[in-house]
C-alpha cells in the first residue's frame, strides 16, 4: 500500500487508484462525520422550484457524500434525514420525504452492497409508514455483514427523545435489579443510546449556514469539531466535503487539556 512520505501513514486508494485527499493523512481524517443536511427548501425556492425539488436534489448530494466517504475510508457517516420536530411540516412535504426515503432504500441497495457499506437507522419508528420501514429493514439486513463504511441514517430522530428513551431503559434495568445506580457512568449512558457501539462524531458538518444543532446527537457531539457552510445541501459536493475534512485535519483538538 502506498504511504504518505511525511507521515508514513497508509493511504486509502479510491477506485481509480488515486487517493482523493493525498494532503490529509489517514491519521488526520475524522473517523466519524455527522451531517445536518439543511437548506433543501431554500435552495429550491431560489431556483423558483417547489421545496420538494430541493429534497429530490438532496438525494444526489447524499449519494455523492456516501460514495466519497467510502472512498476516503471514513469509518462512520451519520446523516440527519428527518428530525422529530420535522413532523410540524405540511403533510404533502412529509409524504414526499417518506416517498424519497422508500425510493432511496430500494434504489441504493445495489450501490450500498457494491461499496461494502453497512446501513443502520437511528430514531423512533412511530410515524414512519409500514412500507418504508419494510424497505429500511431489508437494506439493514442485507448490508449487515458488510465490512466497510458504516452509514447511519437519523430518521425521526431527536437528541432529547433519544435521551428519554435511554433513561426509560436505564430505569427499567435498575428496577429489575440488572443495574445499580452507583454503577452508572458515562459509558453506561452511551451504551443505552441509539448510537451504542459507534464512535462519537469527530466532525459535524452543517449546510445552509445556521449556527445551531437542531436537536442532533446532543450527547455524542460534546467534543465534535463543527464546520458550517453557506452552501445548501443540494449544492454540497465532494469539493465541500474535502474542504471540511481539510479544516478538521488542521485543528488542534485539546479535549480540555493542553496542546
Ligand atoms: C433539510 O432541508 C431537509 C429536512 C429537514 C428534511 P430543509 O427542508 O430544512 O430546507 P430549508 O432549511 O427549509 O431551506
Ligand atoms: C435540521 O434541519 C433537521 C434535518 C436536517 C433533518 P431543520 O431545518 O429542521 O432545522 P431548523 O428548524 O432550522 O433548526
Ligand atoms: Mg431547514
Amino acid at each position: 500500500m502506498p504511504r504518505n512520505e511525511e507521515s508514513s501513514t497508509p493511504i486509502i486508494m479510491c477506485d481509480s487508484g488515486i487517493d482523493a485527499l493525498p494532503d490529509v493523512p489517514l491519521t488526520r481524517r475524522p473517523r466519524h462525520i455527522a451531517v445536518i443536511m439543511d437548506g433543501n427548501g431554500r435552495w429550491a425556492q431560489r431556483q423558483g422550484l417547489p421545496r420538494i425539488e430541493g429534497h429530490r436534489r438532496g438525494v444526489t448530494s447524499v449519494r455523492n457524500t456516501v460514495e466519497e466517504c467510502a472512498r476516503l475510508g471514513i469509518e462512520q457517516l451519520t446523516l440527519y434525514c428527518l428530525s422529530s420536530e420535522n413532523w410540524k411540516r405540511p403533510p404533502l412535504e412529509l409524504e414526499f420525504l417518506m416517498h424519497l426515503l422508500e425510493q432511496y432504500m430500494i434504489e441504493e441497495r445495489s450501490v450500498i452492497m457494491r461499496q461494502n457499506i453497512v446501513v443502520k437507522i437511528i430514531g423512533r419508528r412511530e410515524g414512519i409508514p409500514e412500507r418504508v420501514q419494510q424497505e429500511m429493514d431489508k437494506t439493514i439486513a442485507l448490508s449487515a455483514s458488510n465490512t466497510g463504511t458504516r452509514l447511519c441514517l437519523a430518521i425521526n430522530y431527536g437528541g432529547r427523545a433519544e435521551m428519554v428513551d435511554a433513561i426509560r431503559r436505564i430505569a427499567t434495568d435498575v428496577q429489575s435489579g440488572q443495574l445499580t445506580p452507583s454503577a452508572i457512568d458515562e459509558a453506561t449512558v452511551a451504551s443505552y443510546l441509539y448510537t451504542s457501539g459507534m464512535p462519537d462524531p469527530d466532525l459535524m458538518i452543517r449546510t445552509a449556514g445556521e449556527m445551531r444543532i437542531s436537536n442532533f446527537l446532543l450527547w455524542q457531539i460534546s467534543y465534535a469539531e463543527l464546520w458550517v457552510t453557506d452552501y445548501c445541501w443540494p449544492e454540497f459536493g465532494i469539493e465541500q466535503l474535502h474542504e471540511a475534512i481539510r479544516s478538521y485535519a488542521s485543528r488542534d483538538r485539546r479535549f480540555g487539556g493542553l496542546s
